[in-house]
This record gives structure tokens, sequence and C-alpha cells, in this order.
């Protein structure tokens, strides 16, 4: 971690839906924990003045976590514009101007990748790369070759030290708790391995569709969207060996292991789907072939986890919004009648709450010798002073913080994993809005048990409780 504090903030895309959606909020965010306090310079293309940026910004907090007077006060204050074309020097030259005594600025690129290596460029070249940080977002890259690429760009003006690749998942308190829940219980590791584990599944379900991003969805799909990046990023820590510090270096080397002991994926090992009506969709092709849903199975050939098969699916137009990882456990040598034992199991829901299910076999009700699942709960809903994702990746960019981002050798074993099956024609399968996905789905990849839905619950907050599954 480099130990000095961004002194401004520019942002490229400033006009754009990231921006308005997400990096406006989070600003105002960062300025009422009093963790914004220098220049924030908007670069775009749209003909805008300084107060017509901030009237945009106005707008965006009113529409996305409301606006907070005293701070929107600040940021007004603190917002600078630059508008002009990335590939005009005069754009950097205004922007250098308006850096005029910012000795670290971070430059932060929430704008389509097929930019990043003319916008780097220019700010080498106008010397506002200098004592640097850059900030990008997903997705970094399409396939291997071309996230190698924007490394070897992205390198030619900084250090992998003052590169940060965003994956806001990695800002979610619910992902890293997975990470603390295993390592901070002594309960949890003797069977958190292969001689306990039968297999682990991770479901990322979203009930709407597109939302107009077409056109980017086209190009994108299901596992360049959230499987390569999100989803990864929740099976390393699931996977993960425990680091022996906490540094970014040391946590970052064991989540790349975890991918480094995965294969690539196989085309058997892929279910595609796509909802019915994605064609008609504004932007997509009409004879598209991407997919809106995949299913796939990994494994994770390492001491701990050789032999447990973890399954990953994700879908739009899904029957509910909630990410949700369940864990099943190996069946006890069986002392009571088969029928009457199912599977332990272990839940970890990272949205829309964050819930810690263990899931028991208990006796039934009545005189029967039946067994019946309960659940342990633990379970907290988001509160409204806590961190929105994108307000801790920004804020930890800004203090030089590597932790939460992806590191160059894990990002490119990340693709090395989806490659071969994104350049292989593989079917693709259609299905109806608000179903788990195509059938197909648990005819070719399928947990011994057959995959879990989750389900949509609304708990009371951090109840521990023992409910009926
Ligand atoms: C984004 C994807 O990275 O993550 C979207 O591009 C997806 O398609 C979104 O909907 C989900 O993020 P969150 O934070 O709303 O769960």
């Amino acid at each position: 971690m480099s130990n000095f504090h961004s002194d401004a903030l520019v942002f490229f895309g400033a006009t754009g839906d990231l921006a308005y959606k997400k990096i406006f909020p989070a600003l105002q965010g960062m300025l009422r924990r009093g963790r914004l306090e220098v220049p924030v310079i908007g670069v775009a293309k749209a003909g805008w003045d300084l107060e017509q940026f901030r009237a945009r910004a106005h707008d965006s907090l009113e529409k996305h976590g409301g606006v907070d007077a005293a701070a929107f006060e600040k940021l007004s204050g603190l917002l600078r514009y630059v508008d002009g074309d990335y590939t005009d020097p005069a754009t950097f030259q205004a922007i250098r101007k308006e850096l005029t005594g910012a000795q670290h600025p971070a430059h932060y690129l929430a704008i389509p990748p097929v930019l990043f290596g003319t916008v780097v460029e220019q700010l080498a070249k106008s010397g506002s790369a200098q004592g640097a940080r850059v900030i990008v977002e997903k997705p970094f890259g399409h396939d291997l070759a071309s996230a190698q690429e924007l490394n070897r760009i992205l390198h030619a003006s900084f250090p992998e030290s003052g590169i940060f690749r965003i994956d806001h998942y990695l800002g979610k308190r619910p992902v890293n708790n997975v990470v603390v829940f295993r390592f901070a219980n002594a309960f949890m590791e003797p069977f958190w391995n292969r001689n306990y584990i039968d297999s682990v599944q991770i479901t990322m379900a979203e009930d709407f569709g597109v939302q107009g991003r077409g056109a980017f969805y086209d190009q994108t799909g299901t596992i360049r969207d959230v499987i390569q990046n999100h989803l990864f990023q929740i099976l390393c820590n699931l996977g993960m060996e425990p680091p022996v510090r906490i540094d970014s270096e040391t946590v970052r080397d064991e989540k790349v292991k975890v991918l480094k002991a995965i294969r690539p994926l196989e085309v058997t090992n892929l279910v595609r789907g796509q909802f019915k009506g994605y064609r008609q969709e504004k932007g997509v092709a009409p004879d598209s072939k991407m997919e809106t849903f995949a299913a796939l199975r990994v494994e994770i050939e390492s001491w701990r986890w050789k032999g447990v098969p973890f399954y990953i699916r994700a879908g739009k137009n899904l029957p509910v919004t909630c990410t949700e990882v369940l864990a099943r456990f190996r069946k006890p040598p069986s002392v009571v009648r088969e029928d009457a034992l199912s599977r332990n199991h272990l839940r970890f829901r990272i949205s829309p709450e964050m819930t810690i299910a263990m899931g028991a076999t208990v006796m039934a009700p009545g005189e029967a010798l039946v067994g019946e699942t309960v659940e342990m709960v633990a379970s907290r809903h988001p509160r409204p002073e806590e961190m929105e994702a994108y307000e801790r990746v920004l804020g930890d960019a800004m203090a030089g913080d590597t932790t939460l981002f992806a590191r160059q050798d894990y990002v490119e074993e990340a693709w090395r994993i989806v490659d071969p099956v994104l350049k292989a024609d593989t079917p693709l399968y259609e299905y109806e809005k608000g179903a788990w996905g195509p059938s197909e789905v648990d005819k070719i990849v399928s947990p011994a048990g057959g995959w879990q839905n989750p389900i949509a619950t609304d708990q009371e907050d951090f109840r521990v409780a023992t409910q009926v599954a």
C-alpha cells in the first residue's frame, strides 16, 4: 500500500450513466464521512459547463439515495469540470491546469475500455500520470488477450501498485464477511474442506432484464458481466487458504492461488440460456447468441478442495433478486433410517440481506422417526448508514489500499478459466422470463441434490433463530 492519499480525483465519463447512478452518491457518502476533501474534476464531452455538471450531480443524488444539503454544498465546492474530446491534447492541458498543486491525482476511467489506451497515453504525455493512480472499471477486457493488452497499456504509464481495477462486489461487506466468518470462527475450519463438503453452489439471480443496457449486454453476456469477476471473487473467498498476513498482497496472493487451481472450463460443464424476448430489446441483435443466463461447474484442484464440485449460475429475469452460496455436506454414516436424513448445509446470503444459516436435521414433530431440516439463522439487513460498495472502493483507491481490487495476475487467471468457452460455439437454450433458466441446466450442470433456489425472505434484524427450511 502506497502511503499517500490522492490529492485530486479526476473522473472520465463524468456525464455517463455510472457517474449518475453510483459515483455522485459515493462522493456524497465520502464527504459525509470526512473521506473526501480534494478537488473532483469531471471530464466528458457533452458541451457542458460547471453549473450544468453541478446540476447533474444534484439530480443524480435526488434519484439515487437523496441529497444531504450540507454535504452537497461541500461537494459543489469541490467539483470542477473539463469538457473535451479524449483524443484532443487540449483536453488534457485543461485537466493539467485544474490539477495545479496536486502531486498525486487519482484518474478514474469510468469509460468504455476501448478508450483506456487513448486516455492513459494522453495523461502520460500531458504529465498527469506522474505520481498518480489510475482506477478502471470492469469489464477489464473481453477475453484473456484483450485483458493482457489492457494491462500492457496501463503498465506503460502506471506501476501495478498504482492500478485499481474495480470489482464493486469486493466493496460489499457480505462478500468480505465470507472470509471473516471463515477465519474468525474456530468451528469452521475442521469441516470446510473435501472431507466434509460435498458440493458448493453459488447463485446470483436478478428478477429484471437488461434495463436499457442491451447494446452493452449484447457485447458482454452473463459470463463476462458477472461470473468472470463478481462470482469468481466469491468463489475465491470461499476457497482460499488463510492468509499469513492481512496486507493486500498477501491476501491477493491467496485469492489468485484459488484460480490457479482451476482448469479451463469445459464446454460440457456449461449451460447457456437466453430469456425469451431478449432479441427484441433495444441494442440487441435480432439473431443474438448472447447468453443472459449461465450455469457452470468448476473444481478447485487444491489439497483442500480436490473432488468437490463448485457450481455457479447467474442470470437475468429469474424469479428473485438474490445472491446466495449453499454448501452441502456429505451425508453422515447412517444410524437412523437413511430416508430420515438429509444433508446438512451452510448458507451464505450476500444480498439483498446478509444471512448465514446452518441447516441441520432434527426429529420432526410426532412419534415417527422422521427427520426434518431446520436452519439456525443469523441475518442482518443493510443499515442506512452503511457504506455503499462504490464508496468503499473509491475511498480505498484514493487511500492507496489495493486489497479490494483485482490484481493483474488475478484478472488474467480469471480470463484463462472462461476463455475456451467464450471462444467455442456452445449451445444456447431459451427460457421463460421468471424461470430458473432453461430446463437443460438440471440435466447437464446440477449438484447432487439439485440446485437450491433462493427464496425471498423477510427476516428480522440479526435474529438468531431456528426455523424450518
Ligand atoms: C454489474 C453488472 O457489474 O453488477 C450488472 O454489470 C449487475 O449486470 C450488477 O446487475 C449487480 O450488482 P449489484 O450490486 O446490484 O448486485
